[in-house]
């Protein structure tokens, strides 16, 4: 029987799905993305201080995850709302904090509760859209084509049943099936999607999932997979995929189109890592040689790659040096050509340019400031 897009979908079959996931094609994509995800994990471990490289990748991650949504915003609105407390911060801007704020919150709730949950995905929710909305009560939820407004899908009507469904995707993550996990990452996000169990925010909230799972599975110990990259440059065919399960049960190339993006974004996170850790590596060089003597320390560089913006008030906590002097040894470090000095509102920021450059993929010459 064909589906009818404007009926509530509450025939969405539970998992696991009903088809051979045994292909060779499949096998042998996911023996490929397994292996990508493992350097990208096993890079984590050669790097002293993940902290410094953390910070840039989730930004990065929330600015596009919430780029699919059409909350727009610069990269340079977002480091700078990041670093400064005074300033306006537009509202896209904003939303996007939020939602790196969950990917954080979901973070450290696995460390003491290793269990991905309704509850953990309301919460998701309530702080990617800064409410208190839980899973649907009402009616009048669909997705639509953007242009045309037509209806595509309408997700599954009634709090219990939403639940229960959702009840099911819990088991299915949790159960050792013999399914690869990043066969079973795929099945989860179509799951998760179909259910929509929210009014709004399901895209980001299961895009956060995605990374999360990955860390419950102990495929990845901090959330730095650059996920949503994937997704945007590929969001046609994201959509196709997602609908030719829902119409026709085709699961076959939305898990390949899962797992190329696994594959893909884990090469280009590492690649990533990689080059913000040569960047560091050089930016000591160049201040052991630049720097007066007593000014220069590995601490005072690694600072400057928490995040692209630096203040004074950053070095002060981290017992780098008191206010007077942490401000001098921004001013040297833009004196040879690290940093460049912004004001926002009252306060001081200091971009380090290179960092900045190879985050955005953009000089700074052609910023707006
Ligand atoms: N045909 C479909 N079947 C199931 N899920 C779909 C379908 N089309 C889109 N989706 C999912 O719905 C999401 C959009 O839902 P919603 O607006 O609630 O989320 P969002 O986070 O606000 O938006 P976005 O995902 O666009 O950022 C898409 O990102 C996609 O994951
Ligand atoms: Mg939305």
């Amino acid at each position: 029987m064909k589906l009818d897009p404007n009926v509530p979908y509450n025939d969405l079959p539970l998992l696991p799905p009903d088809c051979n996931l045994d292909s060779p094609e499949i096998l042998k994509k996911t023996i490929s993305a397994s292996r990508a995800l493992a350097e990208l994990k096993g890079l984590g471990i050669t790097i002293p201080n993940q902290s410094i490289l953390i910070n840039s990748i989730t930004l990065q991650e929330a600015r596009t995850s919430s780029e699919i949504e059409n909350v727009i915003t610069t990269n340079d609105a977002l480091f700078k709302a990041f670093a400064a407390k005074t300033g306006q911060i537009d509202p896209a801007t904003k939303e996007v904090l939020h939602y790196r704020s969950a990917l954080w919150e979901g973070y450290n709730t696995l460390k003491t509760q290793n269990l991905l949950t309704t509850n953990v995905f309301i919460r998701l929710v309530q702080t990617i859209k800064q409410n208190n909305a839980g899973v649907r009560k009402t009616t009048g939820t669909h997705l639509s084509n953007d242009k045309t407004g037509e209806v595509m899908y309408t997700p599954p009507v009634g709090e219990s049943i939403i639940r229960d469904k959702l009840g099911n995707l819990e088991t299915f993550i949790h159960t050792d099936d013999g399914i690869d996990p990043l066969i079973k990452l795929a099945i989860m996000h179509y799951q998760f999607e179909a259910i929509h169990p929210f009014s709004d925010g399901n895209g980001r909230t299961g895009r956060i999932l995605n990374i999360l799972y990955l860390v419950q599975k102990n495929l990845l110990d901090l959330p730095v997979l650059y996920l949503s990259k994937y997704i945007i440059e590929h969001k046609s065919n994201y959509y196709r995929f997602l609908r030719a399960v829902t119409t026709k049960q085709e699961w076959i190339p939305w898990i390949l189109f899962m797992l190329d993006a696994v594959e893909q974004t884990a090469n280009f996170s590492r690649k990533r890592i990689l080059d913000i850790r040569n960047l560091m590596e050089r930016t000591v060089e160049k201040a052991k040689n630049e720097l007066p003597d007593y000014m220069y320390s590995k601490e005072l560089i690694e600072i400057l790659f928490h995040q692209p913006y630096c203040k004074a008030q950053f070095l002060v906590e981290a017992n780098l040096a008191e206010r007077k002097t942490a401000a001098t040894y921004l001013k040297e470090l833009e004196r040879i050509g690290v940093l460049m000095s912004r004001s926002i509102g009252r306060e001081k920021l200091y971009l380090n340019i290179k960092l900045y450059e190879l985050l955005a993929d953009q000089h700074v010459q052609s910023m707006p400031i």
